[in-house]
C-alpha cells in the first residue's frame, strides 16, 4: 500500500468537460497552457466536497441542485481581480474633460446620467466615476446611477464593504483620499457622497435576462474583461453592450482592447487624450462574421 494517497490531477478528458462547462457559462476560456491552474484551483472544490475525483466533481456541476452555487463559488477562484483607484489615467482624462461635458449639455432636459462599469471588481473602478463626477461638480440636482457589476461574489462583497489597502491607491493623489476617505479597519473607507451614487451588483456578462434588466446607459466601461474571452464570447458580450448603450453612448475598453474584427457597429473617436468608441446607428456595420 502506497505511504501516500495518490495525488489526484485532471485526465485531458475532464480537463476538456470542464473547461468547455466554465467557457459557457462565462465566456473565460483555458487554453492547454491553464490546464495546471485549473487543476490546483479545483481540486480544492473536490476535496471540500468529498468528491472521488474531477469526472464526479464534472457531474456535480452539471447536474446536482446546488451547481449553480458552485459554479458562483469557483468564479472566485478562476477569475483575475487586477484593479485599482484611478487606473488608466489618459482615458480617464477623456471621459471628465470631453465625454461629460458633451453629456452635461445632451441630457440637459432629464438631467440623468446612467454609467456601468462592468467587470467592477472590488469596486474601484465605479467609485473613481463617482468621485471624478463629485469633483467636476455640474450635477447638482441631477440623477447620477453607476452600476458597478461582477461575476465574483467575493469581490462584489469587497466593493459593497468599500474598504481598501494601499495598493489600491497606487495611482490617487492625495487630495482624493483627503477628501472622499475616512481611515477605518486598517484602510480607508469610501465616503457615503461617493458610495450613494454607485449600486453593485453580482451579475454575469453572459446572463441575458439580468442584463435586460439594467435599462438604457450613457456610458460602459468594461475595461480588462474581455481580454480573458475568445472572439465568440468577445462578439457576444458587445453586442449586449451595444444594445444596452442608448444611441451615441460610449463604451471605454482596456488599453490593450479593441474591437477590430469584432464589430463595426461602433465609431472609433478620437478625442484629445484618448481614442472611444461610440455607438452608431445599424446602417453602417454590426458584428464582423
Ligand atoms: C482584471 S478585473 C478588471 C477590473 C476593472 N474593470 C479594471 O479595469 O481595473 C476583471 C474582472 O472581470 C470579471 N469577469 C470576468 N468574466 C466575467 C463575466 N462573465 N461576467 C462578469 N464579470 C466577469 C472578473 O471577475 C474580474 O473581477
Amino acid at each position: 500500500m502506497p505511504f501516500f494517497e495518490p495525488e489526484l490531477h485532471l485526465t485531458e478528458e475532464e480537463f476538456r468537460l470542464i473547461r468547455d462547462l466554465i467557457y459557457h457559462h462565462c465566456g473565460l476560456f483555458f487554453d492547454e497552457d491553464s490546464k495546471y491552474l485549473l487543476d490546483r484551483r479545483l481540486l480544492q472544490r473536490v476535496t471540500l466536497h468529498n468528491l472521488s475525483g474531477f469526472r464526479e466533481y464534472y457531474q456535480f456541476l452539471k447536474y446536482d441542485r446546488k451547481k449553480e452555487q458552485e459554479i458562483s463559488d469557483i468564479m472566485d477562484l478562476l477569475t483575475t481581480n487586477e484593479t485599482y483607484f484611478f487606473r488608466e489615467a489618459f482615458q480617464l482624462r477623456a471621459f471628465t474633460d470631453e465625454i461629460v461635458p458633451e453629456l452635461a449639455k445632451l441630457k440637459q432636459r432629464d438631467r440623468t446620467l446612467r454609467i456601468w462599469s462592468a467587470g467592477c471588481s472590488t469596486g474601484e473602478e465605479p467609485y473613481t466615476i463617482a468621485m471624478l463626477l463629485l469633483e467636476l461638480g455640474c450635477f447638482d440636482g441631477w440623477r447620477i446611477d453607476i452600476v458597478g457589476s461582477d461575476i465574483s461574489h467575493r469581490v462584489v462583497q469587497h466593493a459593497r464593504k468599500g474598504v481598501y489597502g494601499k495598493a489600491s491607491f497606487r495611482a490617487t493623489e492625495e487630495r482624493y483620499i483627503k477628501r472622499f476617505f475616512t481611515e477605518s479597519e486598517g484602510g480607508y473607507r469610501i465616503n457615503d457622497e461617493v458610495r450613494e451614487l454607485v449600486t453593485i451588483s453580482q451579475m454575469n456578462l453572459f446572463d441575458q435576462n439580468r442584463l435586460a434588466l439594467l435599462g438604457k446607459m450613457d456610458v460602459i466601461f468594461c475595461r480588462n474583461v474581455i481580454i480573458y474571452f475568445d472572439e465568440t464570447s468577445k462578439k457576444k458580450v458587445i453586442e449586449a453592450f451595444y444594445n444596452t448603450l442608448r444611441g451615441g453612448g460610449y463604451l471605454l475598453l482596456g488599453h490593450s482592447e479593441s474591437l477590430m474584427n469584432i464589430t463595426t457597429s461602433f465609431a472609433l473617436k478620437h478625442l484629445k487624450n484618448d481614442m472611444v468608441y461610440q455607438k452608431t446607428d445599424r446602417t453602417s456595420g454590426g458584428v464582423v462574421t
